[in-house]
Protein backbone atom coordinates (compact mmCIF):
# COMPACT_ATOMS: atom_id res chain seq x y z
CA UNK A 1 0.00 0.00 0.00
CA UNK A 2 2.88 2.54 1.11
CA UNK A 3 4.53 1.84 -1.93
CA UNK A 4 1.15 2.85 -4.31
CA UNK A 5 1.19 5.71 -2.08
CA UNK A 6 5.01 6.28 -2.98
CA UNK A 7 4.46 6.36 -6.74
CA UNK A 8 1.28 8.74 -6.68
CA UNK A 9 3.76 11.36 -4.67
CA UNK A 10 6.14 11.28 -6.70
CA UNK A 11 4.06 11.36 -9.95
CA UNK A 12 2.25 14.44 -8.42
CA UNK A 13 5.52 16.15 -7.49
CA UNK A 14 6.33 15.32 -11.30
CA UNK A 15 3.45 16.78 -12.62
CA UNK A 16 3.88 19.95 -10.81
CA UNK A 17 7.48 20.57 -11.53
CA UNK A 18 6.59 19.98 -15.14
CA UNK A 19 3.35 22.29 -15.17
CA UNK A 20 5.52 25.19 -13.33
CA UNK A 21 7.88 24.83 -16.40
CA UNK A 22 6.02 24.50 -19.09
CA UNK A 23 3.39 27.45 -18.03
CA UNK A 24 5.52 29.47 -15.21
CA UNK A 25 7.52 30.67 -17.34
CA UNK A 26 5.15 32.40 -19.78
CA UNK A 27 3.50 34.43 -17.50
CA UNK A 28 6.82 36.87 -17.28
CA UNK A 29 7.21 37.08 -21.15
CA UNK A 30 7.15 40.67 -22.46
CA UNK A 31 7.66 41.89 -25.76
CA UNK A 32 7.88 45.63 -25.95
CA UNK A 33 5.19 47.02 -23.12
CA UNK A 34 2.77 43.57 -24.00
CA UNK A 35 2.32 41.07 -21.61
CA UNK A 36 0.76 37.75 -22.01
CA UNK A 37 -2.83 38.34 -21.08
CA UNK A 38 -3.45 37.38 -16.58
CA UNK A 39 -5.47 33.84 -17.00
CA UNK A 40 -5.22 30.87 -15.51
CA UNK A 41 -3.66 27.14 -17.06
CA UNK A 42 -5.72 24.84 -14.76
CA UNK A 43 -4.71 21.49 -14.66
CA UNK A 44 -1.68 19.74 -15.88
CA UNK A 45 -2.84 17.96 -19.13
CA UNK A 46 -6.51 18.58 -18.92
CA UNK A 47 -5.85 22.90 -18.39
CA UNK A 48 -9.32 24.00 -17.60
CA UNK A 49 -10.66 21.69 -20.65
CA UNK A 50 -13.48 20.29 -18.14
CA UNK A 51 -15.11 23.60 -17.49
CA UNK A 52 -15.23 24.91 -20.80
CA UNK A 53 -16.89 21.32 -21.75
CA UNK A 54 -19.45 21.94 -18.75
CA UNK A 55 -19.78 25.31 -19.78
CA UNK A 56 -21.13 24.45 -23.39
CA UNK A 57 -23.45 21.82 -22.07
CA UNK A 58 -25.45 24.78 -19.95
CA UNK A 59 -28.30 26.72 -21.48
CA UNK A 60 -25.50 29.44 -20.84
CA UNK A 61 -22.51 28.59 -22.69
CA UNK A 62 -20.90 32.01 -21.71
CA UNK A 63 -20.43 31.29 -18.51
CA UNK A 64 -16.86 30.15 -19.05
CA UNK A 65 -15.85 33.01 -20.84
CA UNK A 66 -17.90 35.20 -18.64
CA UNK A 67 -16.36 34.17 -15.23
CA UNK A 68 -12.61 34.77 -16.36
CA UNK A 69 -13.70 38.04 -17.90
CA UNK A 70 -14.83 39.26 -14.26
CA UNK A 71 -11.17 37.65 -13.15
CA UNK A 72 -8.61 38.52 -15.68
CA UNK A 73 -10.46 41.02 -17.75
CA UNK A 74 -11.21 40.91 -21.69
CA UNK A 75 -8.59 39.24 -22.90
CA UNK A 76 -6.96 36.23 -20.45
CA UNK A 77 -5.48 32.97 -21.02
CA UNK A 78 -5.80 29.38 -20.73
CA UNK A 79 -5.33 26.06 -21.53
CA UNK A 80 -7.91 23.95 -23.14
CA UNK A 81 -8.33 20.38 -25.64
CA UNK A 82 -4.57 20.53 -24.50
CA UNK A 83 -3.49 23.72 -26.21
CA UNK A 84 -2.52 27.48 -24.76
CA UNK A 85 -4.99 29.37 -26.32
CA UNK A 86 -5.36 33.19 -25.15
CA UNK A 87 -9.21 34.34 -25.54
CA UNK A 88 -10.50 37.09 -26.79
CA UNK A 89 -13.67 38.36 -25.80
CA UNK A 90 -12.32 42.00 -27.31
CA UNK A 91 -14.21 43.32 -30.45
CA UNK A 92 -11.10 45.11 -31.28
CA UNK A 93 -8.31 42.57 -30.71
CA UNK A 94 -11.03 40.05 -32.39
CA UNK A 95 -10.76 42.03 -35.14
CA UNK A 96 -7.00 42.64 -35.47
CA UNK A 97 -6.69 38.48 -35.26
CA UNK A 98 -9.60 38.49 -37.96
CA UNK A 99 -8.11 40.92 -40.57
CA UNK A 100 -4.67 39.31 -39.96
CA UNK A 101 -2.80 42.49 -42.17
CA UNK A 102 0.66 40.78 -41.32
CA UNK A 103 -0.32 37.02 -42.06
CA UNK A 104 0.78 36.42 -38.36
CA UNK A 105 -2.30 33.83 -37.53
CA UNK A 106 -2.74 30.45 -39.51
CA UNK A 107 -5.60 28.43 -39.11
CA UNK A 108 -5.72 26.30 -35.86
CA UNK A 109 -7.84 23.44 -36.37
CA UNK A 110 -8.46 20.04 -33.98
CA UNK A 111 -6.13 17.09 -35.36
CA UNK A 112 -9.12 15.14 -36.73
CA UNK A 113 -10.04 17.97 -38.52
CA UNK A 114 -6.90 18.56 -39.78
CA UNK A 115 -6.29 14.59 -40.81
CA UNK A 116 -9.76 15.16 -42.48
CA UNK A 117 -8.70 18.03 -44.97
CA UNK A 118 -6.50 17.76 -47.58
CA UNK A 119 -2.93 19.55 -47.50
CA UNK A 120 -4.61 22.20 -50.44
CA UNK A 121 -7.87 23.08 -48.32
CA UNK A 122 -9.14 26.14 -48.30
CA UNK A 123 -9.36 26.07 -44.95
CA UNK A 124 -5.92 24.98 -44.39
CA UNK A 125 -4.12 27.10 -46.87
CA UNK A 126 -2.38 30.52 -46.27
CA UNK A 127 -0.61 33.44 -48.30
CA UNK A 128 -1.37 34.05 -52.16
CA UNK A 129 -2.81 30.42 -52.56
CA UNK A 130 -5.28 31.44 -50.44
CA UNK A 131 -5.92 34.66 -51.24
CA UNK A 132 -6.52 33.62 -55.12
CA UNK A 133 -9.29 30.50 -54.34
CA UNK A 134 -11.02 32.57 -51.80
CA UNK A 135 -11.23 35.58 -54.24
CA UNK A 136 -13.04 32.54 -57.34
CA UNK A 137 -15.30 31.43 -54.87
CA UNK A 138 -16.36 34.28 -52.88
CA UNK A 139 -16.01 36.08 -56.35
CA UNK A 140 -18.80 33.90 -57.85
CA UNK A 141 -21.13 33.18 -54.88
CA UNK A 142 -21.43 37.36 -54.75
CA UNK A 143 -21.76 37.79 -58.26
CA UNK A 144 -25.89 38.94 -59.17
CA UNK A 145 -26.09 36.74 -62.09
CA UNK A 146 -25.67 33.71 -59.68
CA UNK A 147 -28.27 34.97 -57.18
CA UNK A 148 -30.61 34.98 -59.51
CA UNK A 149 -30.28 31.62 -60.90
CA UNK A 150 -29.85 29.90 -57.98
CA UNK A 151 -33.04 31.90 -56.70
CA UNK A 152 -35.15 29.50 -58.52
CA UNK A 153 -33.40 26.14 -57.11
CA UNK A 154 -33.35 27.35 -54.04
CA UNK A 155 -37.82 27.82 -54.30
CA UNK A 156 -38.16 25.05 -55.89
CA UNK A 157 -36.37 22.57 -53.40
CA UNK A 158 -37.75 25.00 -50.49
CA UNK A 159 -41.11 24.46 -51.97
CA UNK A 160 -40.85 20.57 -52.61
CA UNK A 161 -39.73 20.33 -48.78
CA UNK A 162 -42.94 22.20 -47.54
CA UNK A 163 -44.94 20.48 -49.45
CA UNK A 164 -44.20 16.92 -47.93
CA UNK A 165 -44.70 18.13 -44.55
CA UNK A 166 -48.40 17.26 -43.54
CA UNK A 167 -50.43 17.91 -39.86
CA UNK A 168 -50.81 14.45 -38.78
CA UNK A 169 -47.25 13.94 -37.37
CA UNK A 170 -44.48 15.69 -35.85
CA UNK A 171 -42.15 17.44 -38.67
CA UNK A 172 -38.41 17.37 -36.70
CA UNK A 173 -37.67 20.77 -38.44
CA UNK A 174 -33.72 20.17 -37.86
CA UNK A 175 -33.44 17.50 -39.79
CA UNK A 176 -35.74 18.36 -42.80
CA UNK A 177 -34.11 21.94 -43.80
CA UNK A 178 -31.12 19.55 -44.52
CA UNK A 179 -33.12 18.18 -47.44
CA UNK A 180 -33.68 22.01 -48.67
CA UNK A 181 -29.65 23.08 -47.65
CA UNK A 182 -27.59 19.95 -49.11
CA UNK A 183 -28.90 19.76 -52.57
CA UNK A 184 -28.99 23.53 -52.76
CA UNK A 185 -24.90 23.31 -51.81
CA UNK A 186 -24.42 20.42 -54.51
CA UNK A 187 -25.67 22.47 -56.89
CA UNK A 188 -23.79 25.63 -55.91
CA UNK A 189 -20.64 23.46 -55.96
CA UNK A 190 -21.22 21.46 -59.46
CA UNK A 191 -24.82 21.45 -60.59
CA UNK A 192 -25.29 17.77 -59.60
CA UNK A 193 -29.56 17.79 -59.22
CA UNK A 194 -31.11 15.06 -58.40
CA UNK A 195 -30.92 11.06 -58.53
CA UNK A 196 -28.64 8.74 -57.48
CA UNK A 197 -24.91 10.78 -57.50
CA UNK A 198 -26.65 13.40 -54.91
CA UNK A 199 -27.91 10.45 -53.20
CA UNK A 200 -24.51 8.94 -52.96
CA UNK A 201 -23.19 12.53 -51.75
CA UNK A 202 -25.68 12.89 -48.95
CA UNK A 203 -24.89 8.93 -47.59
CA UNK A 204 -21.07 9.79 -47.95
CA UNK A 205 -20.84 12.80 -46.50
CA UNK A 206 -22.99 12.04 -43.61
CA UNK A 207 -20.55 9.15 -43.19
CA UNK A 208 -17.35 11.86 -43.90
CA UNK A 209 -18.25 14.42 -41.22
CA UNK A 210 -18.50 11.85 -38.53
CA UNK A 211 -15.07 12.10 -37.95
CA UNK A 212 -14.71 15.64 -37.78
CA UNK A 213 -14.46 15.39 -34.00
CA UNK A 214 -12.94 12.34 -33.01
CA UNK A 215 -10.20 11.09 -31.41
CA UNK A 216 -7.27 11.41 -34.11
CA UNK A 217 -6.36 7.72 -34.57
CA UNK A 218 -6.15 6.51 -38.33
CA UNK A 219 -6.31 2.90 -38.91
CA UNK A 220 -8.83 0.20 -40.08
CA UNK A 221 -11.80 0.40 -37.95
CA UNK A 222 -11.56 3.92 -36.48
CA UNK A 223 -13.58 6.64 -36.92
CA UNK A 224 -11.01 8.67 -38.61
CA UNK A 225 -10.52 5.82 -40.70
CA UNK A 226 -13.58 5.30 -41.96
CA UNK A 227 -14.18 9.18 -42.66
CA UNK A 228 -11.24 9.44 -44.77
CA UNK A 229 -12.71 6.46 -46.50
CA UNK A 230 -16.03 8.00 -47.88
CA UNK A 231 -13.77 11.54 -48.30
CA UNK A 232 -11.76 9.10 -51.09
CA UNK A 233 -14.82 7.62 -52.43
CA UNK A 234 -16.37 11.31 -52.87
CA UNK A 235 -13.32 12.57 -54.39
CA UNK A 236 -13.25 10.08 -56.80
CA UNK A 237 -16.58 10.62 -57.89
CA UNK A 238 -16.03 14.52 -58.06
CA UNK A 239 -12.78 14.24 -59.87
CA UNK A 240 -14.84 12.48 -62.45
CA UNK A 241 -16.94 15.13 -62.51
CA UNK A 242 -14.41 17.45 -62.95
CA UNK A 243 -12.42 15.44 -66.20
CA UNK A 244 -15.56 15.48 -67.48
CA UNK A 245 -16.01 19.43 -67.43
CA UNK A 246 -12.67 20.06 -68.32
CA UNK A 247 -12.67 17.54 -71.50
CA UNK A 248 -16.17 19.68 -72.68
CA UNK A 249 -14.22 22.78 -72.33
CA UNK A 250 -10.94 21.38 -74.44
CA UNK A 251 -13.70 20.02 -76.74
CA UNK A 252 -15.54 23.62 -77.11
CA UNK A 253 -12.53 25.63 -77.09
CA UNK A 254 -14.24 27.51 -74.14
CA UNK A 255 -12.90 31.28 -74.07
CA UNK A 256 -14.74 32.08 -71.18
CA UNK A 257 -15.27 35.45 -72.95
CA UNK A 258 -19.06 36.76 -71.50
CA UNK A 259 -20.32 33.11 -70.57
CA UNK A 260 -21.51 33.43 -66.91
CA UNK A 261 -20.00 30.84 -64.79
CA UNK A 262 -22.32 28.29 -63.73
CA UNK A 263 -21.21 26.90 -60.18
CA UNK A 264 -17.43 27.00 -58.31
CA UNK A 265 -16.29 23.64 -59.89
CA UNK A 266 -16.04 25.93 -62.90
CA UNK A 267 -14.99 29.04 -61.19
CA UNK A 268 -11.95 27.10 -60.34
CA UNK A 269 -11.72 25.23 -63.54
CA UNK A 270 -11.35 28.73 -65.43
CA UNK A 271 -8.20 29.66 -63.38
CA UNK A 272 -5.48 30.17 -65.83
CA UNK A 273 -3.00 30.45 -63.17
CA UNK A 274 -0.36 33.49 -63.09
CA UNK A 275 3.28 34.38 -61.95
CA UNK A 276 2.50 35.46 -58.95
CA UNK A 277 0.08 32.91 -57.19
CA UNK A 278 1.71 30.27 -59.18
CA UNK A 279 0.32 27.46 -61.24
CA UNK A 280 -3.01 26.56 -62.63
CA UNK A 281 -5.22 24.21 -59.81
CA UNK A 282 -4.76 21.06 -59.99
CA UNK A 283 -7.80 18.75 -60.70
CA UNK A 284 -7.34 16.89 -57.90
CA UNK A 285 -6.61 20.19 -55.65
CA UNK A 286 -10.52 21.02 -57.10
CA UNK A 287 -12.15 18.18 -56.12
CA UNK A 288 -10.70 18.01 -53.12
CA UNK A 289 -11.75 21.76 -52.10
CA UNK A 290 -14.82 21.15 -53.78
CA UNK A 291 -15.60 18.13 -51.04
CA UNK A 292 -14.17 20.58 -48.12
CA UNK A 293 -16.35 23.32 -48.72
CA UNK A 294 -19.21 21.39 -47.55
CA UNK A 295 -18.09 21.19 -44.24
CA UNK A 296 -18.49 25.44 -43.63
CA UNK A 297 -21.31 24.90 -45.90
CA UNK A 298 -23.28 22.01 -44.43
CA UNK A 299 -23.88 21.99 -40.50
CA UNK A 300 -24.24 25.99 -40.45
CA UNK A 301 -27.19 27.26 -42.43
CA UNK A 302 -29.18 24.46 -41.77
CA UNK A 303 -28.50 24.98 -37.88
CA UNK A 304 -29.57 28.78 -38.61
CA UNK A 305 -32.91 27.80 -40.23
CA UNK A 306 -33.69 25.55 -37.28
CA UNK A 307 -32.93 28.52 -34.55
CA UNK A 308 -34.73 31.18 -36.67
CA UNK A 309 -37.65 28.50 -36.15
CA UNK A 310 -36.83 28.06 -32.60
CA UNK A 311 -36.24 32.05 -31.70
CA UNK A 312 -39.56 32.72 -33.50
CA UNK A 313 -41.59 30.18 -32.28
CA UNK A 314 -40.71 31.93 -28.38
CA UNK A 315 -41.52 35.27 -29.75
CA UNK A 316 -45.02 35.65 -31.12
CA UNK A 317 -44.65 39.32 -31.70
CA UNK A 318 -41.79 39.21 -33.79
CA UNK A 319 -43.40 36.31 -35.85
CA UNK A 320 -46.37 38.18 -36.58
CA UNK A 321 -44.57 40.94 -37.70
CA UNK A 322 -42.47 38.79 -40.48
CA UNK A 323 -45.85 37.08 -41.43
CA UNK A 324 -46.68 40.19 -42.02
CA UNK A 325 -44.34 41.84 -44.08
CA UNK A 326 -43.93 38.54 -46.27
CA UNK A 327 -47.50 38.48 -46.86
CA UNK A 328 -47.73 41.29 -48.35
CA UNK A 329 -45.00 40.72 -50.79
CA UNK A 330 -46.69 37.20 -51.98
CA UNK A 331 -49.91 39.26 -52.19
CA UNK A 332 -47.72 41.92 -54.82
CA UNK A 333 -46.50 38.99 -56.42
CA UNK A 334 -49.53 37.24 -56.66
CA UNK A 335 -51.14 40.51 -57.58
CA UNK A 336 -49.04 40.98 -60.92
CA UNK A 337 -48.32 37.22 -61.67
CA UNK A 338 -44.81 37.86 -61.45
CA UNK A 339 -41.31 35.61 -60.62
CA UNK A 340 -39.68 36.50 -57.29
CA UNK A 341 -36.33 38.13 -57.54
CA UNK A 342 -33.67 37.52 -55.52
CA UNK A 343 -33.60 41.29 -54.89
CA UNK A 344 -37.42 40.88 -53.50
CA UNK A 345 -36.54 38.39 -50.95
CA UNK A 346 -33.46 40.53 -49.73
CA UNK A 347 -35.34 43.57 -49.26
CA UNK A 348 -37.81 43.09 -46.56
CA UNK A 349 -35.96 44.63 -43.68
CA UNK A 350 -37.78 43.09 -40.79
CA UNK A 351 -37.01 39.83 -42.64
CA UNK A 352 -33.48 40.57 -42.67
CA UNK A 353 -33.66 41.68 -39.08
CA UNK A 354 -34.67 38.56 -38.26
CA UNK A 355 -31.70 36.84 -39.64
CA UNK A 356 -29.54 38.97 -38.22
CA UNK A 357 -30.73 38.45 -34.95
CA UNK A 358 -30.82 34.46 -35.44
CA UNK A 359 -27.32 34.79 -36.36
CA UNK A 360 -26.00 36.64 -33.30
CA UNK A 361 -28.08 34.69 -30.83
CA UNK A 362 -27.27 31.70 -32.65
CA UNK A 363 -23.71 31.80 -32.85
CA UNK A 364 -23.26 28.60 -35.02
CA UNK A 365 -19.63 29.23 -35.40
CA UNK A 366 -18.82 30.72 -31.85
CA UNK A 367 -15.45 31.58 -32.30
CA UNK A 368 -12.83 31.36 -34.58
CA UNK A 369 -9.38 29.87 -34.25
CA UNK A 370 -6.17 30.76 -35.15
CA UNK A 371 -2.29 30.18 -34.38
CA UNK A 372 0.10 32.45 -34.06
CA UNK A 373 3.11 32.64 -36.24
CA UNK A 374 5.50 35.22 -34.14
CA UNK A 375 5.10 36.82 -30.65
CA UNK A 376 2.43 39.46 -31.72
CA UNK A 377 1.39 42.44 -29.44
CA UNK A 378 -2.56 43.72 -29.72
CA UNK A 379 -3.65 46.45 -27.47
CA UNK A 380 -1.11 45.97 -25.18
CA UNK A 381 -1.68 41.71 -24.93
CA UNK A 382 0.98 39.88 -26.25
CA UNK A 383 -0.04 36.87 -27.78
CA UNK A 384 3.39 34.45 -27.49
CA UNK A 385 4.57 32.60 -31.26
CA UNK A 386 2.87 29.40 -31.20
CA UNK A 387 0.22 29.43 -29.25
CA UNK A 388 -3.60 29.79 -29.87
CA UNK A 389 -5.84 32.70 -29.77
CA UNK A 390 -9.57 31.78 -29.98
CA UNK A 391 -11.79 35.03 -31.00
CA UNK A 392 -14.88 34.36 -29.19
CA UNK A 393 -17.65 35.54 -31.06
CA UNK A 394 -20.25 34.00 -28.58
CA UNK A 395 -18.78 36.68 -25.98
CA UNK A 396 -19.10 39.35 -28.63
CA UNK A 397 -22.44 38.92 -29.42
CA UNK A 398 -23.95 38.13 -26.05
CA UNK A 399 -22.02 41.39 -24.14
CA UNK A 400 -24.32 43.67 -22.96
CA UNK A 401 -21.87 46.48 -23.63
CA UNK A 402 -22.63 45.73 -27.20
CA UNK A 403 -26.11 44.64 -26.80
CA UNK A 404 -29.19 45.97 -24.75
CA UNK A 405 -30.94 43.10 -23.44
CA UNK A 406 -28.78 40.66 -24.94
CA UNK A 407 -30.20 36.90 -24.24
CA UNK A 408 -33.70 38.92 -25.55
CA UNK A 409 -34.69 37.91 -29.06
CA UNK A 410 -35.66 41.16 -30.43
CA UNK A 411 -35.23 41.97 -34.25
CA UNK A 412 -36.39 45.30 -33.47
CA UNK A 413 -32.99 46.33 -31.92
CA UNK A 414 -31.67 46.24 -35.51
CA UNK A 415 -33.55 49.10 -36.85
CA UNK A 416 -31.54 50.94 -34.68
CA UNK A 417 -28.22 49.46 -35.47
CA UNK A 418 -28.59 48.42 -38.84
CA UNK A 419 -26.58 51.12 -40.01
CA UNK A 420 -23.34 49.75 -38.09
CA UNK A 421 -24.02 46.67 -38.67
CA UNK A 422 -20.58 45.73 -40.06
CA UNK A 423 -19.09 46.80 -37.08
CA UNK A 424 -16.56 45.12 -34.82
CA UNK A 425 -19.61 43.33 -32.60
CA UNK A 426 -21.52 41.17 -35.31
CA UNK A 427 -19.31 38.72 -37.19
CA UNK A 428 -20.63 35.55 -37.49
CA UNK A 429 -19.23 35.35 -40.84
CA UNK A 430 -15.92 36.16 -39.60
CA UNK A 431 -14.05 38.63 -41.32
CA UNK A 432 -10.57 39.87 -43.04
CA UNK A 433 -9.65 37.33 -45.23
CA UNK A 434 -10.94 34.56 -44.34
CA UNK A 435 -14.73 36.07 -44.73
CA UNK A 436 -17.34 33.63 -45.28
CA UNK A 437 -17.63 33.58 -49.01
CA UNK A 438 -21.10 31.66 -48.50
CA UNK A 439 -22.51 34.70 -46.39
CA UNK A 440 -24.87 36.40 -49.01
CA UNK A 441 -26.01 32.55 -50.50
CA UNK A 442 -27.12 31.98 -46.65
CA UNK A 443 -28.76 34.80 -46.29
CA UNK A 444 -30.95 34.72 -49.69
CA UNK A 445 -31.41 30.73 -49.11
CA UNK A 446 -32.58 31.78 -45.24
CA UNK A 447 -34.96 34.61 -46.65
CA UNK A 448 -36.55 32.09 -49.10
CA UNK A 449 -37.35 29.90 -46.51
CA UNK A 450 -38.57 32.18 -44.01
CA UNK A 451 -40.75 33.20 -47.24
CA UNK A 452 -42.53 30.30 -48.38
CA UNK A 453 -42.50 28.94 -44.40
CA UNK A 454 -44.65 31.93 -42.58
CA UNK A 455 -46.67 32.16 -46.03
CA UNK A 456 -47.99 28.21 -46.17
CA UNK A 457 -48.15 27.14 -42.42
CA UNK A 458 -48.75 28.17 -38.98
CA UNK A 459 -47.18 26.17 -36.35
CA UNK A 460 -46.94 25.24 -32.62
CA UNK A 461 -43.51 24.06 -31.32
CA UNK A 462 -43.00 21.33 -28.79
CA UNK A 463 -40.93 21.58 -25.70
CA UNK A 464 -37.04 21.58 -26.85
CA UNK A 465 -33.58 23.02 -25.61
CA UNK A 466 -30.68 24.37 -27.29
CA UNK A 467 -27.48 22.56 -26.85
CA UNK A 468 -24.39 24.82 -27.49
CA UNK A 469 -21.60 21.80 -27.42
CA UNK A 470 -19.81 20.53 -29.36
CA UNK A 471 -21.80 22.40 -31.80
CA UNK A 472 -25.19 24.42 -31.71
CA UNK A 473 -28.46 22.29 -32.59
CA UNK A 474 -31.73 21.37 -30.89
CA UNK A 475 -32.01 18.46 -28.37
CA UNK A 476 -34.65 16.76 -29.77
CA UNK A 477 -34.66 18.22 -33.48
CA UNK A 478 -36.57 20.45 -33.01
CA UNK A 479 -40.63 18.68 -33.33
CA UNK A 480 -43.60 21.27 -34.63
CA UNK A 481 -47.08 20.63 -35.61
CA UNK A 482 -47.62 22.36 -38.59
CA UNK A 483 -51.27 23.54 -40.13
CA UNK A 484 -51.77 25.12 -43.82
CA UNK A 485 -52.60 29.02 -43.04
CA UNK A 486 -55.52 28.61 -45.43
CA UNK A 487 -56.83 25.47 -43.50
C1 LIG B 1 -25.35 30.63 -41.53
C2 LIG B 1 -24.45 30.04 -42.27
C3 LIG B 1 -22.96 30.21 -42.16
C4 LIG B 1 -22.19 30.71 -41.14
C5 LIG B 1 -22.67 31.24 -39.79
C6 LIG B 1 -20.81 30.64 -41.57
C7 LIG B 1 -19.73 31.08 -40.82
C8 LIG B 1 -18.42 31.09 -41.27
C9 LIG B 1 -17.31 31.64 -40.54
C10 LIG B 1 -17.38 32.29 -39.17
C11 LIG B 1 -16.19 31.47 -41.31
C12 LIG B 1 -14.78 31.95 -40.99
C13 LIG B 1 -13.92 30.82 -40.45
C14 LIG B 1 -12.50 31.30 -40.16
O1 LIG B 1 -12.21 32.48 -40.23
O2 LIG B 1 -11.67 30.43 -39.84
C15 LIG B 1 -16.60 30.79 -42.52
C16 LIG B 1 -15.73 30.42 -43.54
C17 LIG B 1 -16.12 29.74 -44.65
N1 LIG B 1 -17.41 29.46 -45.05
FE1 LIG B 1 -19.08 29.89 -44.00
N2 LIG B 1 -20.75 30.09 -42.83
C18 LIG B 1 -22.05 29.83 -43.24
C19 LIG B 1 -22.43 29.28 -44.45
C20 LIG B 1 -21.59 28.89 -45.45
C21 LIG B 1 -22.00 28.31 -46.72
C22 LIG B 1 -23.45 28.03 -47.13
C23 LIG B 1 -20.86 28.03 -47.42
C24 LIG B 1 -20.70 27.40 -48.80
C25 LIG B 1 -21.32 27.78 -49.85
C26 LIG B 1 -19.73 28.45 -46.61
C27 LIG B 1 -18.41 28.33 -46.98
C28 LIG B 1 -17.35 28.80 -46.24
C29 LIG B 1 -15.95 28.63 -46.65
C30 LIG B 1 -15.44 27.94 -47.93
C31 LIG B 1 -15.18 29.22 -45.64
C32 LIG B 1 -13.66 29.30 -45.61
C33 LIG B 1 -13.18 30.61 -46.15
C34 LIG B 1 -11.68 30.78 -46.07
O3 LIG B 1 -11.04 30.21 -45.18
O4 LIG B 1 -11.14 31.49 -46.92
N3 LIG B 1 -20.22 28.96 -45.43
N4 LIG B 1 -17.96 30.58 -42.48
Amino acid sequence: MEWIIGVCVVMGMLLMSWWILLYGKNDEKTMGKGKVPKGNSGWPLLGETLDFIASGYTSSPVTFFEKRKYLYGNVFKTCILGSNVIISTDPDVNKVVLQNHQGNFVPAYPKSIRELMGEQSILKMNGTMHKKVHTLIAGFLRSPHFKARITRDIEHTVKQCLASWTSHQPIYVQDQVKRITFPVLVKVLMSVGPGEELDFLYREFAEFIKGLICLPLKFPGTRLYKSLKSKDRMVKMVRKIVEERKKLRIDNDADDEGDAVKDVLEALLRDKGDSSSSARLSPDMISQNIIEMMIPGEETLPTAMTMALKFLSDSPIALSKLKEENMELKRLKTNCSEDYAWTDYMSLPFTQNVISETLRMANIVNGIWRKSLNDIEIKGYLIPKDWCVMASLTSVHMDEKNYENPFKFDPCRWEKIGAVAGCNSFAPFGGGNRLCPGLELSRLELSIFLHHLVTTYRWVAERDEILYFPTVKMKRKLPICVQPISA
